[in-house]
């Protein structure tokens, strides 16, 4: 980008930049959902040899490969090639960077972004597919890529938010469990119960014993709508729950909490917040596109309207703890007197 004479760096027209996503987006998508990246993994291949390990013809596949290539992620000397070292590290199927079932997650969301005009006219949302769980594939790659994300939070979440002298994590739409994993790791004493829907419990069930933890974290399948959390907890984490509902369904579950929590327990809610404009930071403003379109209802929250749904309930104290960088989100908490 050149420089002004008086010093001042150019604006980029806004338009042109909004508009330059989507393509090459696409393409990682694509390439992704049809596994190129994890077919070349560590070595250089010709796109005959790609088209034949993934089934595709190989004249369109040798176009996408191109494309890869034009995007820096693939690299390509003479007919063959190779993964680049950031397509190794999050690309490639096996790795714990693997972010494969996140983007295949993001690719089931985008349909519904093409009709984002409609949602906005009839303030409804209009992808049918989110959290279907009888889509099995839809619902896995969602509950994977929650896994996939988590994994990189979990250890700063477990800093951050002290359990310690705890016995009794409620984790409620729990997903995979990883972050009740984490916390049960770092703090001694700690057990938790990761409720979820029935189809999500099976996914967690395996992702609990690949941790080696299924003696310290019990699953319980049920519908946080219908169902109470129990009693006895000292502790129910509601994290990225509330911003797939309504204001009113927030306050619900968090009376829920309050129920289920022994005196002087914590309800903690972990979300990626916006700032009380609406307009900053840009992840969490795209995220509430994301709920309008796929949940109709949701939105990103700001700290302090969760605060204040806290207080409706009879929280006491609450309070939003940033996570440390690289973690881009928070944690709101807040204690039952
Ligand atoms: C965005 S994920 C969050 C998962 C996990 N808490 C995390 O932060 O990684 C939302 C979770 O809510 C679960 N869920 C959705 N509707 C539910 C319901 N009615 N009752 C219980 N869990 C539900 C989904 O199965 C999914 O695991």
């Amino acid at each position: 980008m050149t420089t002004e004479p008086d010093g001042q760096v150019p604006r980029r027209n806004p338009i042109n930049r909004a508009l330059g996503g989507w393509q090459p987006a696409a393409v990682v998508m694509a390439a992704n959902k049809l596994d190129f990246f994890t077919a070349i993994g560590e070595e250089a291949v010709t796109a005959e040899e790609v088209a034949s390990r993934c089934g595709t013809p190989p004249r369109p596949t040798r176009v996408l490969l191109n494309a890869c290539v034009a995007l820096d992620i693939l690299e390509k000397e003479g007919e063959v090639y190779r993964n680049s070292p950031e397509a190794l590290q999050a690309l490639v199927r096996g790795k714990s960077t693997f972010m494969g079932d996140g983007i295949a997650h993001q690719h089931d969301l985008w349909q519904a972004w093409g009709r984002l005009h409609e949602a906005v006219r009839n303030n409804r949302r209009v992808g049918e597919r989110y959290n279907l769980t009888e889509v099995g594939d839809v619902h896995r790659n969602f509950i994977l890529a929650m896994h996939d994300r988590a994994r990189l939070d979990a250890p700063f979440l477990a800093e951050t938010l002290d359990l310690t002298g705890r016995h009794q994590l409620f984790d409620a739409g729990g997903g995979p469990g990883t972050y009740s994993i984490y916390l049960v790791k770092r703090y001694p004493g700690l057990r938790a119960i990761v409720f979820d829907l029935p189809q999500t419990i099976e996914i967690a069930k395996e992702v609990i014993a690949e941790f080696g933890m299924s003696d310290l974290i019990a699953t319980r399948a049920g519908d946080y709508f219908k169902d109470d959390f129990g009693q006895g907890n000292d502790v129910v984490l509601l994290s990225a729950i509330l911003h797939s509902m309504s204001p009113e369904r927030s306050r619900g579950l968090l009376a829920k909490a309050y129920d289920s929590l022994v005196s002087v327990g914590d309800v903690v809610v972990h979300e990626g917040l916006i700032d009380d404009e609406g307009t900053s930071p840009m992840r969490a403003v795209m995220f509430s596109l994301n709920m309008l379109v796929n949940t109709g209802e949701g939105q990103s929250y700001s700290g302090s309207e969760i605060m204040g749904l806290m207080e409706e309930v009879g929280f006491t104290n609450p309070r939003v703890v940033r996570l440390p960088e690289p973690a881009r989100t928070s944690l709101v908490i807040a204690t039952k007197p």
